[in-house]
């Protein structure tokens, strides 16, 4: 268990736009009755036109350093999860280094699909063991919207945009970082993809993008892999910290779909009212969803002053990981 990793600031943003089952209803053939039982979600956020990953993380990161009552200059490190960056080059982390003013950070991205955030919370714990003084900016930011097919009614009726942030030093007053485990497994990468304009699918000037452009997924199997590796990783982390479930207060699995949120609750045999979702009101905003989920139920007050919180996601790669906070 690592000792003072301070969680400063949390922070969230989602575009205004709404796109709700029954705008659904009229671009593929669906209904609001589908989605809901099959989902839980009734509605997600979509960008405005020229609104984009960079401008959602901005804003996420502007709230996180507002509620840690700290200045955009004191951040020595960003770091942006997401699988859809403004451009490929350069990185969504450079874009918001400039947005907030700043020069002469270290900027980057990490590309771990919907565990991403996860993914940098444990680079974060990295640099703060390298650079003790550092404060370090992770950010989940998505414009999923932009690879969903809206043609595709499996996979469009799924996802939304959105960004969630949080600041971590090793000094200050807030909520600690207990612990992080992350896992990957490539042998099934190919359940899930956003493959087109990667170096595997080139296009070639003026060609229309063809539907791997969008994401792929096989929905069933992936449901299975979901329950199974967030439960793992979440027992894992609770053994490795000599804690049970009945320790946990606040478990905040990713935000895929609530019945593999429900499902994840009852495997962890956790109560569901110690289950947070919103879901319903964001879809599935991929490295977003587990840091907007994370600020929402703080600011809700649905996590409590000395809540033990869980955080697990997973998704494309495969990826899948675990957090525990104290708050
Ligand atoms: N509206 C109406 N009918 C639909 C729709 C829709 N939007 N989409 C599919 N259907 C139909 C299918 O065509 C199929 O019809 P058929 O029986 O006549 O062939 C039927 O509904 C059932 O389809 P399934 O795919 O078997 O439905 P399932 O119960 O598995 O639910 C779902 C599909 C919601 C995608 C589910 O499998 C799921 O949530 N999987 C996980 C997906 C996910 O979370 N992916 C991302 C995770 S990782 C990450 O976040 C990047």
């Amino acid at each position: 268990m690592s000792n003072d990793i301070v969680i400063r600031g949390l922070g969230r943003y989602v575009p205004e736009k709404i796109l709700s089952n029954a705008d659904l209803e009229s671009i593929v053939e669906t209904t609001d009755e589908w989605i809901t039982t099959r989902t839980g979600i009734k509605e997600r956020h979509v960008v405005a036109e020229g609104e984009y990953s960079s401008d959602l993380a901005t804003a996420a990161a502007r709230m996180a350093l507002k509620n840690a009552g700290m200045k955009a200059e004191e951040l020595t490190h960003i770091i942006v999860a997401t699988f859809t960056p403004d451009n490929i080059v350069p990185s969504c982390a450079c874009i918001v280094e400039e947005k907030l003013g700043l020069k002469h950070r270290v900027a980057f991205d990490i590309a771990a699909a919907c565990s991403g955030f996860l993914f940098g919370l444990e680079a974060a714990r990295a640099m703060l063991a390298l650079h003790p003084d550092a404060n370090v900016l992770v950010i989940g930011s998505e414009v999923v919207t932009h690879r969903t097919n809206f043609t595709d009614r499996s996979t469009c009726v799924l996802f939304g945009d959105g960004a969630g942030a949080t600041i971590l030093s090793n000094k200050g007053e807030g909520p600690r970082l207990l612990d992080v485990r992350l896992s990957t497994d490539g042998e099934l990468g190919n359940l899930l993809t956003v493959a087109g304009g990667g170096s595997a699918s080139t296009y070639k000037p003026g060609e229309a993008v063809r539907d791997d452009y969008f994401i792929q997924m096989q929905g069933r199997e992936i449901f299975k892999h979901a329950v199974r590796s967030m439960t793992g990783i979440c027992n894992e982390i609770l053994e490795a910290n000599g804690l049970s479930n009945a320790d946990v207060d606040v478990l905040i699995p990713h935000q895929a779909n609530w019945r593999i949120i429900d499902a994840v609750g009852r495997k962890f045999e956790i109560p569901a009212e110690k289950v947070f979702s919103n879901v319903q009101r964001y879809g599935n905003t991929s490295a977003a969803s587990v840091p907007l989920a994370l600020s929402e139920a703080h600011s809700t007050k649905f996590i409590q002053d000395g809540d033990l919180v869980m955080l697990t996601a997973f998704g494309g790669g495969f990826t899948w990981a675990s957090a525990l906070l104290k708050f």
